[in-house]
């Protein structure tokens, strides 16, 4: 950690950066997410240093270290808890881009539900950023992100299982974005 004071934001990044920077595309597509928030957050009127920070975090389930049940919204939460991040940023985390779906094929829907999100804009701006930046960090459109995803994680995944329930949420959810982006004179 850096001496003084560091912002929510500046210790997520840290801590990601530890954890993700040795994945390659996991930490850039993350910085990509973190972004991309940071854009979001103004226009959507919502806390920027909760939402930034979430995005730094939203992955770091997938670092070796962080890794027990192998499904990482849940080891991201469980570790920022270990760690005592804000409880409303471990939510986040943990029910991002609709996370219960996959949780609830998995038989760990329980272990997931300990750790709710407000249910609203910020579970809502977490997850629109992070399905708009492909792997690479780069922006895409929520359609391509979706084929390229169910193409990487193959047709036998946990993703391609629970695609005909989560697709319609995170559609659900990325016109409730756009709507308030486009209120906001803002494209999605
Ligand atoms: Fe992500």
């Amino acid at each position: 950690m850096r001496a003084g004071l560091s912002t929510l934001p500046d210790t997520a990044e840290e801590l990601a950066y530890e954890l993700l920077a040795p994945l390659g595309n996991r930490w850039r597509h993350t910085a990509g997410v973190a972004a991309r928030a940071a854009q979001l957050a103004e226009p959507l009127e919502i806390d920027r240093d909760v939402l930034v920070a979430a995005a730094w975090l939203h992955d770091i389930g997938y670092a070796e270290r962080t890794v027990a049940t192998g499904f990482h919204p849940l080891d991201g939460a469980r570790h920022l808890e270990r760690l005592a991040w804000p409880s409303a940023i471990v939510g986040l985390v943990a029910q991002h881009s609709g996370a219960r779906f996959v949780a609830a094929a998995r038989g760990l829907a329980e272990e997931l539900a300990a750790y709710p999100d407000d249910g609203g804009l910020f579970s809502d701006a977490l997850t629109y950023a992070d399905q708009t930046v492909g792997p690479d960090g780069r922006r895409v459109t929520t359609g391509r992100r979706h084929e390229e995803m169910l193409r990487r994680h193959g047709p036998a995944s946990w993703n391609a299982l629970v695609d005909h329930v989560r697709l319609p949420h995170l559609r659900a959810v990325a016109d409730r974005v756009e709507q308030r982006l486009a209120l906001a004179g803002v494209r999605g």
